[in-house]
């Protein structure tokens, strides 16, 4: 069993939690993620080690409550426990070779993805400059901690209600068209968003690296269930990547298989609404 050390709500619908963990906090490194389940009738469900404490031996994860197994995990408190945890699991993210100064795109719950990718960088000298995209102000996460790991961090809301308005790609278009030559751009966060960056970035032959999330059973590379297109070639998620190179990735085949079990989520999601009084399809 895994404890729950700690609880914050970072947001309405995303919560962070450190757990108890010290093996896979001995060996976590950034871009990695975790599996799941609850209990034993638990999803197994990937969430990335948004940070890791080899001393306390905690791992941190943050996840929006999206569906039915994200809800049940937030609906845990600090105290409680949850039956597995497996991990670290897929290849850490790999520093771009002399790489001087690199942009880290993140969208929405993709910040707490992009924040390890940042820190990592950071901590081993590369200049960044982090774009951070939300649709509002009132759903801003991590924004003291992305400050902390980047040298200019750029906020954007789809309605103008805090930093810039507009979406990443607008920003990060404005600083190329200013000058700044990225040896290297990082972004994660929703399918379109992260194709529309590699839309942007693809004239000027800047290298793209994007972190893919298909849906995951078993993360070992054994069951299919992630297998993504990229450069032609059939690659697994949870072995291969999840980050790949964007400017290489079939992303509509992506959204394709992504939206596969859309039904019978809906379904689930309408079921857990009744147990819970209606509070989870708002
Ligand atoms: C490598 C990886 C890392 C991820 N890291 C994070 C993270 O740090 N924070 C975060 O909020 N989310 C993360 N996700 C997405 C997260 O796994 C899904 O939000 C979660 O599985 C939803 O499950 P649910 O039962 O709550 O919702 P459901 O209603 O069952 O699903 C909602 C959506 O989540 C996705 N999903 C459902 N089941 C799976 C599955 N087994 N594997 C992958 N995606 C699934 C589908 O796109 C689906 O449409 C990550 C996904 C991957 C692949
Ligand atoms: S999750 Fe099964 S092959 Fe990747």
């Amino acid at each position: 069993m895994y404890k729950i050390l700690k609880k914050k709500e970072l947001n309405a619908q995303v919560t962070l939690m450190e757990l108890e963990a010290p093996l896979i906090a001995k060996k976590a490194l950034a871009g990695q993620f975790i599996i799941f389940r609850i209990d034993e009738f638990g999803e197994r469900i990937p969430l990335t080690i948004a940070d890791y404490d080899r001393e306390k031996g905690t791992v941190t994860i943050i996840f929006q409550k999206v569906g039915r197994s994200t809800i049940m995990l937030g609906n845990l408190n600090e105290g409680d426990s949850i039956l597995d945890l497996v991990g670290p699991l897929g290849v850490p993210t790999e520093i771009p070779e002399g790489a001087k100064k690199v942009a880290v795109i993140g969208g929405g719950v993709g910040c707490a993805i992009a924040y390890p990718q940042a820190k990592a960088l950071y901590n081993v000298g590369v200049e960044v400059d982090v774009i951070a995209g939300f649709r509002s102000r009132d759903i801003v996460i991590l924004e003291d901690e992305m400050r902390a790991v980047s040298k200019n961090l750029y906020i954007t809301t789809d309605d103008g209600t805090y930093g810039m308005k507009g979406f990443v790609t607008n920003k990060l278009q404005e600083l190329i068209d200013a000058g700044n030559k990225y040896d290297c751009v990082i972004a994660i966060g929703p399918v379109p968003m992260m194709k529309f960056v590699c839309a942007v970035t693809k004239p000027y032959g800047i290298k793209t690296i994007v972190s893919l999330n298909p849906i995951m059973i078993d993360g070992t590379g054994m069951c299919g269930g992630c297998r993504v297109r990229v450069g032609g070639q059939i690659k697994y998620a949870c072995v291969d990547g999840p980050d790949f190179d964007g400017h290489e990735v079939d992303f509509d085949e992506l959204m394709h298989r992504n939206s596969a079990y859309k039904e019978q989520e809906q379904h689930d999601r309408e079921h857990i609404c009744r147990l819970t009084g209606g509070a989870v399809n708002a």
